[in-house]
């Protein structure tokens, strides 16, 4: 058997049968073909559409080519365009002309709709697991460092002080979000398209209760036209993995700058950092900077599909065959960075006396200082022209607010008083008080809060 020909009467081009050929990358479709095909061949003898004695020889053949495969003994022949096909034709050289009876009541249209979200059910179930145990990571790092300060930036300007741990919990959310998509996006692809056929759906009496209870989905396509048209579930994924990307770059560029000799706030554990060829002096944050890179190749994923099927007339077209390598990709890259990104944050360095530095040589408090006045009866506007004033007399004279004294603070308003000094880094993140905030009470809620929510380590 090699690629179907039917009515022609010419064999294929070879540039033309090597062009349109998936099975360079779909052959990795391989355990999620046979297990459908598995199912597909148990329905059929369940309904009596082919005997009970040819299904038991199409099972077996097929579990020995999973074997064939796996071992690294099986031969792809280009010739044979996919995996589908592949295996097929392999079966009948395997049980002879019954291999032939697998494919009635089916097509390649329904086959790799099924083979494609068998996979993604996996791949999402994969990456949820990757998330829970990042975030546990995330957790750690927060409670082993729970009284870390850190300079909050907006404008990447110091802006007020957080606690460390209150700054690693909003990545925490941003996952949590992430994990939320991904679940979603896992009922959608829920679906058992089999029976769909070609795309009218399939003249045999089939069961297709059966084969969604057999591949465990939880329920079957309404529409024969859509199930074989529909990679909503692809893009889905593919969005979801944008989004975490573009999460965990942001991390990584926190990562980066803060490992910078600049900033100096964290040390990458040498497992985690390269040396330069030339520079003996640098430990470079490659696994962070890759992250950030690779952001843009999961977004270019996202974005060839979804043009792939723009204005794509109903139902199966060969232009979503480049559905798979973009997909694989993606679920690839996200793990892997998921994976790395746990074991480099487990092993972070925090450099507490360095935050502590930052936080004493600028103007963080400057809100605080607001804060204060208005505590004293003055307005909000008012006090913070007072401030500001202050904070440029004191930028002048090279102080920080601490090395000011009371004549200075009295020259800006008559409402400072000796208690001036006792505002802090501490004092200010303490008064953010407020469900959400920095406070280190709140904190502490919101750390047992998302360790509850994510349960022991490995579990989900
Ligand atoms: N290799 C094809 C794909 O990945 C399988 C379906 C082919 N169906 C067809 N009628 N040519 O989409």
């Amino acid at each position: 058997m090699s690629q179907i020909r039917g009515r022609f009467k010419k064999a294929a081009d070879k540039l033309a049968a090597e062009y349109t050929a998936s099975i360079p990358f779909d052959w990795w479709l391989y355990p999620y073909d046979i297990a459908g095909s598995i199912a597909h061949a148990r329905m059929l003898a369940k309904q009596k559409i082919i005997s009970s004695k040819e299904a038991e020889a199409i099972i077996k053949g097929l579990k020995s080519i999973q074997k064939e495969i796996g071992q690294d003994k099986f031969k792809f022949k280009p010739e044979l365009e996919d995996i589908h096909m592949a295996i097929e034709a392999r079966l009948m050289e395997k049980v002879g002309k019954v291999g032939g009876k697998l494919h009635t009541a089916r097509s390649r249209n329904d086959q790799v709709a099924l083979d494609l979200r068998l996979f993604a059910r996996d791949a999402i179930s994969s990456t949820i697991a990757e998330l829970r145990d990042f975030q546990h990571a995330l957790i750690s790092l927060a409670e082993a460092s729970k009284k870390v300060i850190i300079p909050g930036y907006t404008h990447l300007q110091p802006a007020q002080p957080v606690l460390l741990a209150h700054h690693l919990l909003a990545y925490f959310e941003m996952l949590q979000r992430d994990v939320d998509r991904f679940s979603d996006c896992f009922e959608r692809t829920d679906v058992m398209p089999l029976g769909s056929g070609a795309l009218a759906g399939v003249a045999y009496n089939v069961d297709r209760q059966f084969l969604a209870k057999e591949l465990g989905f939880s329920r079957v396509s309404r529409n024969s036209v859509d199930a074989v048209s529909d990679r909503d579930f692809v893009i889905e994924y593919e969005a979801a993995a944008s989004l975490c990307m573009m999460h965990l770059s942001r991390l990584a560029e926190e990562i980066i700058l803060w490992s910078s000799a600049e900033f100096n706030f964290v040390e990458l554990d040498e497992a985690y950092a390269t040396g330069s060829s030339i520079m003996p002096q640098k430990k470079n944050p490659d696994v962070a900077e890759l992250a950030r890179g690779k952001a843009g190749r999961v977004y270019g994923n996202l974005m060839a599909l979804l043009t792939t099927m723009k204005a794509l007339p109903l139902s199966y077209n060969r232009d979503m065959q480049e559905d798979k390598e973009g997909f694989f990709d993606t679920a690839d890259t996200l793990l892997s960075t998921l994976e790395v990104f746990t074991g480099m944050v487990r092993t972070l360095k925090v450099k507490a006396e360095n935050t502590r530095r930052t936080l004493e040589k600028g103007y963080i408090l400057a809100t605080d200082l607001a804060d204060y006045l208005v505590k004293k009866g003055e307005a909000f506007r008012t006090a913070h022209d007072i401030v500001a004033k202050l904070v440029s007399y004191a930028m002048g004279k090279g102080k920080a607010f601490s090395e000011l004294s009371m004549a200075e603070y009295k020259k800006f308003s008559s409402r400072f008083g000796e208690d001036v000094y006792s505002i802090t880094v501490e004092s200010s993140i303490a008064a953010r008080n407020v469900v959400g905030g920095t406070a280190p009470k709140q904190v502490a809620r919101a750390l047992a809060a998302a360790k509850k929510s994510i349960g022991a380590r490995g579990g989900n």
